[in-house]
């Protein structure tokens, strides 16, 4: 039978970690698609302003998602502590603190790891074998790379992960690159850490019902070689906190940085190559996206460009996003005059929604842009070609539009350069090696390059990644 249609039926059916980790939206808060619930946060804004409210969330407190759970937090569904969280055993964790390699162009990652899920050797691999580990889903068919996968660019490379219980509108799969750095996750923010995010059946239990997460962790409990690693590394047997926090480990060690924009912009002025790093067309382009050029780089551009696309206002810093939520029109139906997915607005609580919010969606990172495609929170966007003559219309107008964005006035040249300059942001491919799973109660270990989808297979596939990849 051929793998794919195997894979969509167990999207479908079978994966409860993952769906709801992935698709699942939070039932903490009803979902509106009224038009007027009450914007509390929209009270004190001047006439004609829109702003997302600044809904930040202390990540180093996240991963206690699970224990409020337990003391009665939230939900009032029965929740076994012992698959949820465990007392650790002190004595038992033989762990070593791992270091992670930063490449070129990034910040440094300590002050971003939260205090209760410090990153260790034994973590990491654990996080390994679980993000690649079929045996989460209920027939063994998918794990996280099924729509993570490291081969390509961390996603799916579809347009979105239909057919997944509990989503809402269909979505596309970001990357997991750089999310070390991302104050929210999913494209509406609804989980504020790595943690939480792979927590998602506690999230969901009203999709889920109470017995998923039992059944996974029960699953991973007959499994020997697990209940060594997390008695290894959390002094515990196999928990939902310690799998959570285990697969967030791994999650941060997946950077894409020391592309051939980092190694211009950090490299010494001094030798002649770090110029050369980018291309004359990458270089105007750069300019054009919002960033100066190097003031000792020989080539100029006209200043006056620098804010012309004004693609900073938005994809700003070393990650190119600001980590807000901003409606650029994408899912809008002009002739319904309606969003096909209100995003940001769903998840925000009632009586405090901003008009701002309808549509709205979290600026994603660009960083390793060719390898991430189809685009946009809905993948509706093909090319990276598309999206800038998306942008240079002004996106699709609707109420709520982003101020940021209006009409460009680009050049057909100036169009190329910003292609051109985003795929400067290719970063050097960090090889993720499929690891080894440990064998179930019948002595037979998975094959985790099953979860995974196809690899790029055509000539002009594999041709573009060299391209971009080798730069030839
Ligand atoms: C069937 C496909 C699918 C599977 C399997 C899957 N995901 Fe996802 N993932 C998605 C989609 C789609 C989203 C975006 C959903 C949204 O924003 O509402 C997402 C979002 C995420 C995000 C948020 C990234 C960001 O930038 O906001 C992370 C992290 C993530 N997934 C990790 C995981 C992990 C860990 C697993 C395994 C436990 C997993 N995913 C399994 C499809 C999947
Ligand atoms: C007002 C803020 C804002 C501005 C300005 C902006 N972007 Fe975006 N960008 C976003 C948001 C938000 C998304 C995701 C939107 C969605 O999916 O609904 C996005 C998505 C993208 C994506 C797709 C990323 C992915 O992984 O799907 C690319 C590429 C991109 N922008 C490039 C640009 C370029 C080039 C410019 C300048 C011409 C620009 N952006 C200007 C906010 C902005």
């Amino acid at each position: 039978m051929p793998r794919f249609p195997k894979l969509l039926a167990s999207l479908v059916a079978a994966i409860p970690v993952v769906m709801a980790g992935c698709g699942g939206s939070g039932t903490e808060t009803a979902p509106t698609t009224g038009a007027d619930q009450a914007t509390a946060a929209d009270k004190d804004k001047k006439p004609g302003e829109l702003t997302t409210p600044d809904r930040r969330i202390d990540t180093s407190k996240a991963v206690d998602v699970v224990k409020g759970e337990v003391e009665g937090g939230e939900s009032k569904a029965p929740t076994p502590l012992e698959y949820l969280v465990l007392d650790p055993d002190e004595k038992a964790i033989h762990d070593e603190p791992y270091e992670i390699a930063v490449p070129a162009g990034l910040p440094p990652v300590a002050s971003v790891i939260p205090a209760s899920n410090p990153m260790t050797k034994g973590k990491v691999e654990l996080g390994k074998q679980l993000y690649f580990e079929p045996r989460v889903s209920k027939d063994g068919t998918v794990s996280c790379a099924s729509c993570h996968d490291p081969a390509k660019g961390w996603t799916d490379n579809h347009k979105t992960s239909t057919g997944i219980k509990g989503q809402v509108g269909g979505r596309n799969a970001p990357t997991v690159l750089n999310t070390v750095y991302g104050r929210t996750m999913f494209w509406d923010g609804r989980a504020p850490s790595l943690e939480a995010q792979a927590q998602g059946p506690i999230q969901n239990k009203i999709e889920m019902g109470d017995q998923s997460y039992k059944e996974i962790i029960e699953r991973l409990r007959g499994i020997s070689g697990y209940k060594e690693q997390f008695l290894k590394v959390f002094g515990t047997d196999v928990t939902l906190d310690g799998m959570a926090k285990a697969i967030a480990a791994f999650e941060r060690t997946a950077l894409s940085g020391n592309s051939a924009f980092d190694k211009y912009n950090t490299g010494d002025p001094e030798k002649p190559e770090t110029f050369k790093a980018l291309t004359e067309a990458q270089k105007r382009g750069m300019v054009l996206f919002g960033l100066r050029l190097n003031d000792e780089d020989p080539f100029k551009v006209d200043a006056a460009l620098l804010k012309k696309a004004n693609c900073t206002a938005c994809h700003a810093g070393a990650n190119f996003t600001d980590e807000q939520f901003h409606n650029i029109g994408i899912g809008f139906d002009e002739k319904a005059g309606k969003l096909a997915d209100l995003g940001r607005w769903e998840i925000s609580p009632i009586g405090a929604k901003a008009q701002a919010e309808k549509g709205a969606f979290k600026t994603p990172t660009i960083r390793d842009i060719t390898r991430t495609g189809p685009y946009m929170h809905d993948g509706s966007e093909k090319t990276l070609a598309e999206i800038v003559e998306y942008y240079n219309k002004g996106g699709n107008k609707n109420p709520n539009l982003d101020a940021d964005m209006k009409p460009l006035n680009l050049t057909d040249q100036e169009k190329a350069d910003l292609v051109e300059f985003m795929k400067a942001l290719t970063g050097e491919v960090i090889a993720v090696a499929l690891p080894t799973l440990p064998a179930g109660p019948d002595g037979k270990s998975p094959n985790p390059q099953e979860a995974l989808g196809p690899p790029p297979k055509t000539a002009q596939e594999i041709g573009e990644i060299h391209r971009v990849v080798l730069g030839r």
